[in-house]
């Protein structure tokens, strides 16, 4: 039997209304939304919409248009920072982003000598708030991860977008990790753009995700092309979410966005963060008797995410997650996760961790037989 810990890089099963809701699209519509005049296409852009008013439920937003469809929480990210930051722009940002945030950042440090600033954190992976306000001097926009996808803490975005909108400072949050499995409200706690990727806590398809822009928000585009509206003009549509959405869209993927975000109103975001910090609490449990293991992040499980790295001292993390499948049908992964700055704040950046990240369809029996095989391997 096969057990999937891995929902961190991608979530694992799919709800089956997602996988029909994908092909039932593609056999029976296949049409392309905003791109014809026939019942098909028409059905095509209301489907579109409805994924957009489903996001709005979902994360609070108010409007439909403020919902901007990417490929990825990666594409949204690009979109938010290339699109906002102009030459010499100051960001303030966490030093445990994933490369989603800090590439671009890097980049366009290089190019448009935009600086960067961190925020301190704790050892355990923790941001260290308390002078926030010292670092947001002369900040352009504070653009941080909303939930780590090494050390599983949570940021506080109520604290931090308060300080920043106190000195009228935007605020980019990066909900990868969070969306789907975490409760979010962009209008309770106001939040200016905030990407999310629609594979993971999301459920849906790979090759779908998103950004919220807060209205009056103006972004540069990161492409330009066929929108399906207004063609005449060389110049894309003023007005979100077209602007920013040039080319065909992935309507198969939507579909199934559409089918997941369905699902995960129905089950509840309360009820599904619940779940996962029933899950945590075990896994925690069991990793601590471990000898010689440690997890990294918050000890609590209401204080981090479904996910938890650690290493076994005298063990390689790689042979760990090799033998947990090849031994034992168990999947999780390893290595520095897309995030070497979160490993660098943790002092794993040489040999990374293996990362333990749970899901919705996980259960007590797969906490149960993984850390009974963690616990032969340690041994
Ligand atoms: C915190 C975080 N940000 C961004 C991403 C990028 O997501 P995607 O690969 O879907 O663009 C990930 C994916 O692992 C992530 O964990």
């Amino acid at each position: 039997m096969a057990i999937y810990l891995d929902n961190g890089a991608t979530s694992y099963p799919k709800p089956e209304s997602v996988c029909s809701a994908v092909t039932d699209y593609m056999r029976n519509n296949g049409a392309s939304p905003g791109r014809g005049n026939y019942e098909r296409a028409r059905d095509a852009d209301t489907l579109v919409y409805r994924t957009r008013k489903l996001l709005c439920k979902l994360l609070g937003a108010k409007r439909p248009g403020q919902i901007i469809f990417t490929s990825n929480a990666t594409e949204s990210l690009n979109l938010a920072l290339k699109g906002y930051l102009k030459p010499e722009d100051s960001v303030l940002t966490t030093s445990y982003e994933h490369n989603a945030m800090w590439r671009p950042l890097k980049k366009m440090e290089d190019e448009r000598n935009i600086k960067i600033r961190q925020i301190p954190c704790a050892p355990d992976g923790r941001a260290d708030i308390a002078s926030l306000h010292e670092y947001l001097r002369g900040v352009t926009l504070v653009a941080v991860s909303h939930g780590s996808n090494v050390t599983g803490c949570v940021t506080p975005l109520d604290e931090i977008t308060a300080a920043a909108h106190k000195q009228n400072i935007p605020v980019l949050t990066d909900a990868a990790q969070t969306a789907g499995v975490y409760p979010i409200d962009v209008t309770g706690v106001p939040i200016d753009m905030l990407a999310f990727t629609g594979h993971k806590g999301l459920m849906g398809p790979t090759g779908t995700g998103g950004l919220y822009i807060r209205e009056g928000m103006e972004l540069g585009t990161l492409k330009e092309g066929g929108t399906g509206g207004m063609s005449s003009s060389p110049y894309p549509p003023s007005e979100p979410p077209d602007r920013y959405e040039a080319g065909t869209m992935n309507i198969c993927g939507l579909a199934g966005l559409h089918a997941a975000l369905t699902f995960i109103i129905d089950a509840g975001v309360d009820d599904i963060r619940e779940h996962e910090i029933n899950l945590t609490k075990l896994l925690l449990e069991g990793l601590d008797t471990i000898p010689r293991l440690k997890y990294y992040g918050p000890s609590s499980a209401e204080d981090r995410l479904g996910l938890v790295s650690f290493n076994i001292e005298g063990h390689d993390p790689n042979k760990v997650a090799l033998t947990l499948d090849s031994d034992y049908g168990i999947m999780v992964r390893s290595g520095l996760h897309c995030a070497p700055q979160a490993h660098r704040l943790l002092g794993t950046e040489h040999i990374g961790a293996v990362r333990v990240s749970l899901g919705y369809f996980n259960q007590k029996e797969d906490v149960d037989l993984l850390i009974d095989a963690v616990r032969h391997i340690a041994a």
